[in-house]
């Protein structure tokens, strides 16, 4: 039933089957909003989301870079896309941040990908696929073009009550373990009059609560639509006048980048969740320096304080890289006490990975695996605890919990409650979307269970 033609080659007499569109994502929620916004390009060629690669027509594998596991996988999962290939036409493509890192190693390592974009062409996928359709050999798009792509793509389509809206991308912090500076470019934040409008769509579209993403969310600033410039406290508050728009996050910022108006509005926007995922990386100062984080542990400490003062609820969590090169057994320390001083209601923690073409990759005093092994079980251990004691805190409160998803079980709902947590619930599909009051009567290691609080 599903043509083998690709885009562009179907003689006009033919009637538009829906082609099958796959796509795999890894890495960040940035590449979760890139997967959306491709499938939006491409649904006008014809193309509809499936939701496995066989039998798909396009298969797209949007990439992470940010550590060797992650890019290793996505070779791994090529050599499947290989044989799948060999059983029926399909196109394949390779976009994201390995693509964008290598590009040209992915075209001479898998010489039947078709496709290898970064994330700043996609705008022009139906090009590509013309492209790749017509001319049989690869097409390679890796340039940071001067035309910003959000210029070019069309209105995103809403799906569900809670959706991302890319505000700011790229990152000029330059921290020496990591590739996001040379993946994504240079910062680049959108204007406030075109986050508006997205916004505005978006709640018309129904979607009741917006996590605004940028890799230094932070860092974004845009012309205000009335003249002047913005700053991200003052694009939430606006956003927060958006009739229906019942709830605001925004991920992932940069200590340094917060300053007084945007901690102000954790305490003024009722709308402004009280969770902030506020990466730290280290608890001592000698790592934090060699990270070039341009913040020390202090820093963080009294950064923390403002923001509890302005929020009391407010629930933090954080990133942390163990088994930087030159980590010691007291700076590792220094990290565990800086765990037990915040108390983290979730945290993420990775072990080092040299990645090529950043400063710290250069550095000769490699932490030994084991060690990291060791040191990333310490940390995963002290932030398990405090998570549990987060959630079972939760036990016997009311709370307002979006149930924007089907839970596994029939008859079950899932949603976040205001501070992050996942909540299961008995609910019926009719309130699928809503905002509602639940009663926690019980909070587990990564979840909440709920009542509805007037059943
Ligand atoms: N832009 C975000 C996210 C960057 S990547 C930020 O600034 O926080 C997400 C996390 O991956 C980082 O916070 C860091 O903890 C981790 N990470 C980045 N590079 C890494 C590397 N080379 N090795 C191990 N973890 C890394
Ligand atoms: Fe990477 Fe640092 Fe930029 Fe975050 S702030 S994306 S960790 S360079
Ligand atoms: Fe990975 Fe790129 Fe995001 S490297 S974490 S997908 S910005």
């Amino acid at each position: 039933m599903t043509p083998r033609r690709a885009a562009g080659s179907a003689p006009k007499d033919v009637v538009m089957v829906a082609k099958r569109l796959f796509i795999k994502t890894y890495g960040c929620q940035m590449n979760v909003y890139d997967s959306a916004r491709m499938a939006d390009v491409l649904a006008p060629l014809g193309y509809a989301p499936a939701d496995r690669a066989e039998g798909a027509d396009m298969v797209i594998l949007n990439t992470c870079h940010i550590r060797e596991k992650a890019s290793e996988k996505v070779f791994s999962e090529l050599g499947r896309m290989r044989l799948l290939k060999e059983q029926r036409p399909m196109i394949l493509a390779v976009a994201g941040c390995v693509a964008q890192a290598e590009g040209e190693e992915i075209l001479a390592r898998a010489p039947f990908v078709d496709i290898v974009l970064g994330p700043q062409t996609y705008h022009r996928l139906p090009e590509m696929v013309a492209r790749a359709s017509r001319a049989g050999g690869a097409v390679l798009d890796i340039e940071f073009p001067a035309e910003p792509k959000f210029d070019h793509l069309p209105d995103p389509v809403a799906a569900g009550s809670a959706a991302f809206l890319s505000v700011q991308e790229g990152c000029d912090r330059f921290c020496t373990f990591c590739v996001v500076p040379y993946t994504r470019g240079a910062e680049y934040s959108r204007p406030a009059a075109s986050l508006l409008d997205e916004a505005r769509r978006l709640v018309a579209g129904g979607v009741r609560e917006i996590t605004l993403l940028g890799q230094n969310v932070n860092a974004w600033h845009g012309d205000a639509p009335d003249g002047g410039a913005w700053r991200l406290g003052r694009l939430i508050r606006a956003l927060a006048e958006i009739d229906g728009l019942s709830r605001i996050r925004y991920t992932t910022s940069h200590p340094r980048d917060m300053d007084d108006d945007l901690i102000a509005a954790h305490g003024e926007v009722p709308a402004l969740m009280p969770f902030l995922h506020l990466p730290v990386q280290s608890g001592s100062d000698r790592i934090l320096d060699a990270m070039n984080r341009q913040h020390g542990r202090s820093d963080y400490l009294k950064l923390v304080e403002r923001l509890r003062r302005a929020r009391p609820d407010l629930a933090l969590s954080s990133d942390f890289i163990v088994g930087f090169p030159g980590e010691s057994d007291g700076d590792f320390e220094d990290t565990m006490a800086l765990i037990r001083e915040i108390g983290f209601a979730q945290a993420y923690s990775f072990k080092y990975s040299a990645r090529p073409g950043t400063p710290a990759a250069l550095i000769e005093t490699r932490v030994p695996e084991a060690v990291k092994d060791q040191r990333l079980a310490a940390a995963q251990g002290l932030i398990a605890e405090q998570a549990l004691a987060f959630n079972r805190a939760s036990a016997g409160r009311v709370m307002s919990v979006l149930l924007d998803r089907r839970g596994k079980r029939k008859g079950q709902l899932l949603g976040r409650s205001p501070w992050m947590q996942p909540v299961h619930v008995d609910a019926p599909d009719s309130a699928l979307g809503a905002i509602v009051d639940l009663r926690i009567v019980a909070g587990y290691a990564n979840s909440l269970a709920g009542e509805r609080a007037n059943a």
